[in-house]
């Protein structure tokens, strides 16, 4: 009999034919009602999972007694309990590489956008405000040659990084939990502190995982530390920065702007940072092109294919699981 795939969130459809060769596949559908209620009804059939944005764990997941797969289409993991996941011996997989290079591109027009307010002078221009030429009010402020400073210094961080280095002459700061060699000398980068990076950087970029040691890095105190004409930009987690504490020092003076793709809450509604024109407030759309999710899905695929046939998945998040 074939095992049953029960997808979590919204899938291409070419995916779920590609699916259906090896698996029963369960796609709960808003045309026949609660999709939560169709999704937990069918939770105990489920032996594999495929989706993305959803919190699962313990409370989630105690009826879904046949489950051996969670394929996450994304590179975070911070909605799984991995610790639950192991103590049920469920494998959970994620979708890295593949987005590298489109999140790095999000993160680097955040960067150009908050520095050279696109996105706030686009809405002025169309608001009819252009009568003459633009006035000082309205200068940005350059972006090359200023000092990058990258918090988490993975592939999406290099990626970011090479950016900044090679297309806009800018000295690459960083900071986290072990030194780049490779990149120090690549790109020439320098290891600080996370209180020196902050000190230095005009452009501050979030690209760490969340996790309890990350949640809140960046506070009041942090946002103190920052020169007053810096840039924050947070591709990461929401909360990795406390949201309220970023609203007052934009609204303060504290640092000159933000560029933002994620929310301690989302999707974000009725926040103080619409009202920002120091703020660039995008809905979490890092990997979000049309050829990147298309890879997300087909990694994913693989890997929930891999993993229900019994075989290793190559993105798995938790190998001790894993049994030959
Ligand atoms: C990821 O893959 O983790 C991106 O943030 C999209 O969710």
């Amino acid at each position: 009999m074939k095992k049953t795939v029960l997808a979590f969130s919204r899938i291409a459809p070419a995916l779920i034919e590609r699916l259906e060769q090896n698996f029963t596949v369960i796609v709960p559908d808003p045309k026949k009602g609660d999709v939560a209620a169709q999704f937990d009804a069918a939770l105990p059939k489920a032996h594999g999972l495929i989706g993305a944005g959803r919190p699962l764990g313990r409370k989630q997941l105690a009826v879904a007694t046949n489950l051996e797969v969670v394929s996450s289409v994304s590179v975070g993991y911070d909605n799984y309990e991995v610790d639950y996941f192991n103590e049920r011996g469920i494998m959970l997989t994620n979708t890295p590489d593949v987005l590298t290079e489109s999140t790095a591109d999000l993160g680097f027009s955040l960067i150009m956008s908050s520095a050279r307010r696109v996105a706030e002078l686009d809405a002025w221009t169309k608001a009819g405000h252009w009568k003459a030429s633009v006035p000082a009010a309205q200068f940005g402020t350059d972006v090359h040659g200023k000092t990058l400073g990258i918090i988490g210094m993975g592939n999406i961080g290099a990626a970011i990084a090479r950016r900044g280095r090679l297309g806009f002459n800018m000295p690459i700061l960083y900071s986290g939990n072990s030194r780049k060699t490779a990149l120090e000398q690549e790109l020439g980068a320098q290891f600080r502190s996370l209180d020196e990076l902050l000190a230095e950087a005009d452009f501050v970029c979030l690209v760490v995982p969340l996790s309890e040691k990350t949640k809140h890095l960046i506070g009041k105190r942090e946002l103190e530390l920052m020169k007053p004409n810096a840039i924050l930009v947070n591709i990461a987690r929401g909360p990795i920065v406390d949201e309220a504490a970023l609203i007052t020092a934009l609204q303060d003076g504290t640092i000159r702007g933000a560029g933002l793709d994620v929310y301690e809450k989302e999707p974000l509604a009725e926040s103080p940072l619409f009202k920002l024109n120091n703020a660039v407030t995008l809905p979490h759309i890092g990997s979000a092109t049309t050829e990147t999710r298309e890879a997300m899905a087909e990694r994913a695929l693989e890997n929930l294919t891999a993993a229900l046939l019994g075989k290793r998945p190559q993105d798995l998040v938790n190998p001790q699981v894993f049994k030959d």
